[in-house]
């Protein structure tokens, strides 16, 4: 299968790409900067066609993995950040699907990262839940509309809402795991908010399900069938590093505001969501509980 992959340098795509690659696959990398390989192809996210103005180079793809934006997480939430964040994801998105639409022969699928953040706060939900409330939920709200293009077009579109996706090289992990190892891990806010997660073995993984089940489209949560709390989760993290839960070790849900701003939201906010589309159509997790996920993460290489 040929495979052109955007975000291919971030946390989620080095690891996909190498997946990938591991079993034979031929991947094309759509990169901002210079190609400096074969393998690459310059696109541009803002531009109307992609910046991808001849798109022979993806003639032939089978699928496009398109991960790319900029992080959620990364910065405090100004309102220029916001509108950032929303035009990298939403013009690229869009520019793309509208290229891919246009190939002959089209690629079979068309698999768009998204996040759990449609939902907003909620005490659970699955796939069948209407976008929540708050910049998030309508930032993706927008992000997967974008797609609309390539699925007006007949291709396959899948929308892979993750969770707080758990690794040591990216996401939360490596800001909490040197606090466990020092015996100094915090819980944040009440520590009763419901966290939804995946590991990221199971992420990857579940990338690939979705980019071979030809019956699925739509939105597909990527979360742990174990969601855990914020206590759960610290508490689990300190037993990974050998260290014993102080619940009484907390930041307070103002101070994390104070320090982090809006963004604060994606750690307090509670959202319980199910991977009801995975586990209908038989994905087996390799990590549904957080205790043995982030020993079995925290080690591999
Ligand atoms: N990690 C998580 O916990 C998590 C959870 C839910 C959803 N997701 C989503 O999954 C996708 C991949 O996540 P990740 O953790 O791998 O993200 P990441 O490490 O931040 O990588 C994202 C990639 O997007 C590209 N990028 C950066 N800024 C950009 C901009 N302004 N415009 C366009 N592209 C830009 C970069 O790739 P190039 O330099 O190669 O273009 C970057 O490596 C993202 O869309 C993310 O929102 C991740």
């Amino acid at each position: 299968m040929k495979v052109a992959v955007t975000g291919s340098t971030g946390f989620l795509g080095t690891a996909l790409m190498a997946n990938l690659r591991a079993d034979g696959h031929e991947i094309l990398r759509l990169v901002r900067r210079p190609p400096q390989a074969a393998d690459e192809v310059r696109w541009d996210p803002r531009a109307a066609d992609a910046g991808l103005g001849d798109p022979e180079p993806l003639h032939g793809i089978d699928a496009c993995v398109h991960l790319a934006g900029a992080g959620v997480a990364n910065r405090r939430w100004t309102a220029r950040y916001k509108a950032e964040v929303k035009a990298s994801r939403v013009l690229g998105t869009r520019a793309l699907a509208g290229v891919l639409a246009k190939l002959v022969p089209q690629p079979r699928v068309f698999v768009c990262a998204s996040a759990i953040g449609w939902y907003g706060e909620n005490s659970g939900v699955d796939e069948t839940a209407p976008a929540g409330q708050g910049f998030l939920a309508g930032l993706v709200r927008e992000w997967e509309a974008a797609a609309d293009p390539a699925r007006d077009a007949g291709i396959r579109v899948v929308h892979t809402r993750s969770g707080l996706v758990m690794g040591r090289d990216g996401g939360i992990l490596p800001r909490f795991a040197p606090l466990a190892r020092f015996g100094v891990c915090p819980g944040l806010g009440p520590g009763t908010q419901v966290m939804s997660w995946i590991s990221k073995s199971d992420e990857i993984a579940a990338i690939r399900f979705v980019l071979d089940r030809e019956d699925l489209s739509g939105p597909v949560n990527l979360t742990a069938p174990e969601p855990a709390t914020n206590a759960e989760f610290t508490a689990a993290l300190n037993a990974a590093m050998g260290r014993p839960y102080l619940p009484w070790l907390r930041v307070p849900a103002w101070l994390l505001r104070l320090a982090i701003g809006e963004a604060s939201v994606e750690l307090l906010t509670s959202s319980r969501v199910t991977p009801r589309r995975l586990l209908e159509t038989g994905y087996e997790f390799r990590h549904p509980a957080i205790r043995e996920a982030l020993p079995a993460e925290l080690a591999r290489p």
